[in-house]
């Protein structure tokens, strides 16, 4: 189980190494999520047309690692954009993996970037 969470680790944008091109913006639902795949990671992507911003997070769940948050609910938790597990609710700040309804669990979170209409996501593998 624990070698599934060492795969996902937060990437700060000054980390960044690679840009991964992970498609056209128009294939990325509006405020929801989608899954896209880098190497052997499951990453989800939201697009928060509110804000205009878009967010990046491990797919995995840490709580009972499953590959669904690119399903869950997204939010505003006091200003923080949240995922919220589909599962079982657990909230998980997108600005830094927090987790937010408990303290002790936490997600790697990932940047994004928009270009010539497509959505870019950094990695530093
Ligand atoms: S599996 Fe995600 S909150 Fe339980």
């Amino acid at each position: 189980m624990e070698e599934l969470l060492d795969k996902y680790t937060t990437v700060e944008e000054t980390n960044t190494n690679v840009w991964f091109k992970a498609g056209s913006t128009s294939l990325f639902p509006q405020n929801s999520g989608a899954c896209v795949k880098y190497k052997n990671k499951q990453i989800a992507v939201f697009n928060f047309t509110r804000t205009g911003k878009w967010y990046a997070c491990q797919n995995l769940c840490p709580h009972k690692m499953e590959m669904v948050l690119s399903l869950g609910l997204i939010g505003d938790k006091k200003g923080t954009p949240v995922v919220a597990c589909p599962l079982h609710k657990k909230n998980f700040s997108l600005e830094n993996g927090a987790g937010l309804t408990d303290e002790s669990l936490h997600i790697a979170v990932y940047p994004v970037k928009i270009k010539d209409g497509n959505v870019y996501i950094g990695f530093s593998d």
